[in-house]
């Protein structure tokens, strides 16, 4: 089954949008929000877990499969999902992100980017037609074309050759992708904060009639407002009738923010960090509950959330958990932190279907 989205309801308010991504492992809801699980794991939280929460689809890196176990046991395992015992839909990134995170640990050339794993030092070489390989072995449901993500500030000059690279990049791996049918290639559109250049980089990536656009290289430092007039830029150039994914933003304002300028999917690992270092969300803002105040605090992080940590334990408990570096510390906080952001946009998508926002 090819990958089919339908643009159930456009709001009057504001470009939000109310859709419905169809994926060969389910039906996503959008807007939607895809927990990450970088190394086939939402970091410390169970599968039971993330179904229970509500969670619809998680998001998985190429690089780090490739490099650890390595894609030959995932492919003798039968794909991603049957490795990780997944039953729902899989959107993995290309490495383009990762690799280019690593600093001087590796080389662009036009044929692609040599790097160093971060894990034992040994040398590598991801190119378009690579990534897409990697991917279509993986068995995801959307794969991510290889990209440049530049880093944020950088000049005119050099975003426009991570932009000129990005739709070459991109010819190359929708020639390489064979498996249309069951595994959607979204493309990425660049530009760092320049308008000229995410139109040039949106117009290259549409002519290339793709199921679906992403947004790369924003949230990397840039000031909030620019990332949201990048967003508006690209509202009226991008096919209405094909999802769009902004990459690496989750955190509850810019979510609201970026919904109602037209966006349908996000990820985002600050919920599941954040909650490691004892932060969690709430609807007054974040809560450290490290902080003595709590200590003897015997409410729920939230009164009115539905997740397994607050209809079982107190903030006095949960403290206590975080400040002795207990493993299950991380795993409630991980838990209402996911279930908090799924809820945030179980509103969003009702307040659109409400024409409240
Ligand atoms: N994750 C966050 N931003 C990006 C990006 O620009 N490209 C890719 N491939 N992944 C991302
Ligand atoms: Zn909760």
């Amino acid at each position: 089954m090819a990958i089919k989205f339908e643009l159930i309801k456009k709001s009057n308010k504001s470009n939000a949008r109310r859709g419905r991504l169809y994926t060969p492992h389910g039906v996503i809801e959008t807007p939607v929000f895809m927990p990450v699980g970088t190394q086939a794991t939402v970091k410390a939280i169970m599968h039971r877990d993330l179904y229970e929460m509500g969670t619809q689809i998680i998001l998985a890196n190429t690089y780090h499969l490739y490099l650890r176990p390595g894609i030959d046991v995932i492919k003798e395992a039968g794909g991603l999902h049957r490795f990780m015992n997944w039953q729902k839909p899989i959107l993995t990134d290309s490495g383009g992100f990762q690799v280019f995170s690593l600093g001087k640990l590796r080389t662009i050339t036009d044929d692609g980017v040599e790097f160093r794993s971060h894990i034992d030092g040994s040398r590598h070489f991801f190119t378009p037609e690579k990534v897409i390989e990697i991917q279509n072995i993986l068995g995801s449901d959307i794969i991510m074309a290889f990209d440049e993500c530049v880093p944020y500030p950088v000049d005119h000059e050099y975003a426009k050759w991570a932009v000129e690279r990005t739709a070459r990049w991109l010819k190359r791996c929708k020639a390489h992708h064979k498996n249309t049918e069951n595994q959607a290639l979204f493309g990425i559109v660049q530009g760092s904060t320049y308008k000229d250049l995410r139109i040039e980089s949106a117009k290259r990536t549409i002519e290339e009639d793709l199921p679906g656009y992403a947004i790369g290289g924003l949230s990397v430092g840039e000031p909030k407002e620019l990332m949201y007039e990048m967003i508006e830029v690209l509202h009226p150039i991008l096919p209405e009738d094909k999802p769009r994914y902004l990459m690496g933003v989750g955190t509850p304002d810019c979510l609201y923010e970026s919904v109602i300028r037209g966006v349908d999917m996000f990820d985002c690992v600050f919920a599941t960090r954040t909650a490691r270092n004892g932060t969690v969300f709430t609807k007054e803002g974040r809560m450290i509950i490290k902080n003595a105040q709590y200590a003897k605090d015997f409410r729920p992080i939230e009164e009115d959330c539905d997740c397994y940590t607050c209809q079982n334990f107190t903030r006095a408990y949960l403290r206590h958990l975080i400040k002795a570096e207990e493993i299950l510390g991380a795993i409630l906080l991980s838990i209402h932190n996911v279930r908090f952001l799924l809820r945030f946009m179980e509103k969003l998508r009702k307040d659109i279907e409400e024409d409240r926002i």
